[in-house]
């Protein structure tokens, strides 16, 4: 739900974001958040989801968690936001304090190639957002916490082509996946799980989910 207190930290935040490239300051200074429009891309991919967990890397001052968590709040769900910067955990604490959104949004402070791993719940969405070239580990990472039906997105695929275009290619030739690229602002890699990696798989922990690799084979419905 996006609310007056969501609009107005929304707000503040894309004002604060525009300032910093203006000065110029220096990049790992800076919020680096999402575009706008792929934060309001963020927030209709999981305000319509019942209870829907999302993970993310790359938190930072938490402007792309507050669209996610706005979204979740709608049906029930949580954001697990991993981020490394003790400066930009406190921004994001106080931020989505003032935004209303403490019980929809959720942070671990440290390195998400130490605190990822360590998790142990199984999410819906995830949303890639960090240090290029760890795209690549935290989807390999993650891909054992997700079940069928799940969605993968990784921001960045199209303005940092050169370090991403192998991760977009790897996803794309994973029968595993349904792997497109929207040409959303910079670029956004959206990859459904079909199934799991393994057959054997072991118990889902969320409940289950259906092997969505050859769902069209039943009975009933129109062919074309
Ligand atoms: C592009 S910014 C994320 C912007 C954020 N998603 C938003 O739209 O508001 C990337 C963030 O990832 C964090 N980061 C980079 N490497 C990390 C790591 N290994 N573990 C945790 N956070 C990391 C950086 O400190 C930075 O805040």
């Amino acid at each position: 739900m996006l609310d007056d207190r969501v609009r107005r930290v929304l707000a503040r935040l894309e004002e604060e974001d525009r300032a910093e490239r203006e000065q110029g300051v220096a990049r790992e200074l800076r919020a680096r958040q999402v575009e706008r429009t792929t934060g309001q891309f963020l927030f209709s991919l999981v305000a319509p989801q019942t209870d829907c967990e999302v993970l993310e890397v790359g938190g930072s001052r938490g402007y792309s968690t507050i669209w996610l968590a706005a979204g979740v709040r709608t049906f029930g769900g949580r954001v697990l936001s991993l981020e490394n910067d003790p400066r930009k955990c406190e921004a994001w604490r106080t931020n989505i304090a003032e935004a209303g959104l403490e019980a929809w949004a959720s942070l671990i402070e440290g390195d998400a190639r130490e605190t990822l791993p360590a998790i142990d719940d199984v999410f819906d969405v995830v949303f890639l957002d960090a240090e290029k070239e760890d795209y690549e580990p935290f989807f390999q990472a993650a891909r054992g916490k997700v079940e069928p039906g799940a969605l993968f997105v990784a921001d960045n695929v199209l303005s940092h082509e050169e370090a991403l275009g192998a991760y977009s290619r790897a996803r794309q030739e994973d029968p595993t996946l349904e792997s497109v690229t929207v040409p959303l602002d910079r670029g956004l890699e959206l990859s459904v799980v079909l199934r799991d990696v393994s057959s054997d798989g072991g118990s889902p922990r969320k409940g289950g989910g259906p092997d969505l690799s050859d769902s069209c084979t039943g009975s009933g419905g129109a062919s074309s």
